[in-house]
């Protein structure tokens, strides 16, 4: 039973203020979770409660932290940490908005997850064997960054995330030796083109390109320098974010030609998808242009796998009405962006019983936080998206998947294609 609950403000991987969360039970079981940000949000999301003002750029969590200590400790005294479903339903009770917007989603996430954490250190057990109780687990196949770009690295350039996928590596181990293998490869590549400019958010190389298509040919370039072979051992795998690029009105592409409609913009993936060694793309369009969703998954869904994350806003009834209008293949899950981990499971099932791939997602603002990397073993999720191969935020949940992969021990399954659930051939 819980017996404290408290919060505090830390910092995240942006140097802005963030929530953690600490719960204690009266059997002196610990556990402690840190709330991540976004930068590309969708609307539909869960509203993270900042202080406003002058002091730290308006991004304070003072009253984030105040509510944790005050209301939220108080409603959750005495409950069983062990009854994840009825502590998340508090939660939303006592917040009482439709949005989290009252209590904030990053004091709710803090503190859905670390209830989580506790009831598994009361169990003796880790939060992925926990999870997963006696069913068998896979290893999730990563997806993982090698340039930053939209709005994580000042619209350098339109596509936010262009990333590797190795699904025949075998392991987690060894899809992070390969994934090393092309990020050095790729940063030759830059050093160059001219000089290398740093990381972006995500600790994915700073992009220096003349267009969309030069970063994709140099990703492949990289690949193949790498001595992997693209398309064959390593594919690619782009988030687009096309939220940020528009709507259903149009698509603004600042280093191609300007505006496109939402056919053009389909067409253009469409493009890029036959041109180059693409195995996965990321909300091609914006979060309520479904129709250009679905043209896209009606023209390559049977052999790339189409993710909605702004689309879908880990909302098991939008993943609902997205999967009737054959919108995407795929689900982001990411825990923040609906607010509790009942809800995020409840996104994920309704995911997963309509076939589709699942990934549990990282946000460009993390902490030490490795909780997503037990989520996507313990609920079997198939694919873990955490950002780039640099960066300790992002280390630290790939370094917990290596742990983990240990754990689970030699006879460990890793996902591969397995992950897409059938949803691509
Ligand atoms: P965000 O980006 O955390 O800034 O929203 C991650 C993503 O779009 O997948
Ligand atoms: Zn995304």
């Amino acid at each position: 039973r819980i017996a404290s609950v408290t919060g505090r403000q830390l910092w995240d991987s942006r140097g802005r203020p963030t929530v953690e969360a600490e719960v204690l039970l009266q059997s002196g079981a610990v556990g402690r979770a840190i709330a991540p940000a976004g930068a590309s949000r969708g609307a539909h999301e869960a509203i993270d409660l900042r202080d406003g003002g002058t002091a730290f750029g308006g991004f304070g969590v003072n009253r984030a932290v105040a509510g944790i200590g005050s209301e939220i400790a108080h409603a959750l005294a005495g409950m069983d940490a062990g009854d994840q479903a009825a502590i998340d339903a508090a939660l939303c009770a006592l917040d009482n908005t439709t949005n989290k917007a009252r209590l904030g989603a990053n004091a709710i996430v803090a503190v859905s997850m670390a209830v989580l954490h506790a009831a598994a250190a009361h169990a003796r057990e880790p939060l992925w064997r926990y999870l997963a109780k006696s069913a068998k687990v896979r290893i999730p196949l990563p997806e993982i960054q090698i340039f930053g770009g939209g709005a994580h690295a000042g619209r350098r350039t339109d596509v936010q995330d262009f990333m590797v996928m190795c699904p025949k590596a075998g392991s987690f181990r060894r899809a992070l030796e390969i994934t090393g293998d092309v990020y050095r490869a790729a940063g030759r590549l830059m050093e160059a083109k001219g000089p290398l400019s740093g990381v972006a958010d995500e600790g994915g190389w700073w992009p220096n390109f003349a267009s969309n298509e030069d970063a994709l040919d140099t990703l492949t370039k990289a690949i193949e320098a790498s001595g992997h072979r693209p398309g064959e051992e390593v594919f690619i795998s782009l988030d687009i974010a096309a939220n940020e690029l528009g709507d259903a009105g149009g698509y603004e592409l600042a280093l191609d030609e300007g505006r496109l409609s939402g056919e053009a913009m389909a067409a253009r993936i469409v493009e890029w998808a036959q041109r180059y060694p693409i195995l996965s793309i990321e909300d091609p369009a914006g979060q309520d242009d479904w129709t250009t969703m679905a043209a896209v998954t009606a023209e390559i869904g049977d052999r790339v796998q189409i993710i909605g994350d702004d689309v879908l806003v880990t909302n098991a009834a939008r993943v609902e009405r997205a999967a009737e209008a054959e919108v995407c293949n795929a689900a982001l899950i990411k825990v923040n962006q609906v607010g509790t981990v009942t809800e995020a499971r409840a996104a994920l099932d309704a995911a997963a019983a309509r076939g589709w791939g699942t990934i549990v997602s990282a946000r460009s603002g993390e902490s030490e936080d490795v909780t997503i990397a037990h989520l996507a073993t313990g609920w079997d999720a198939g694919q873990l998206k955490v950002g780039s191969f640099t960066r300790s935020e992002r280390m630290a949940k790939w370094n917990e998947m290596l742990r983990i992969e240990e754990a689970v021990g030699p006879d460990a399954e890793f996902a591969g294609f397995s992950a897409f659930a059938g949803a691509i051939g």
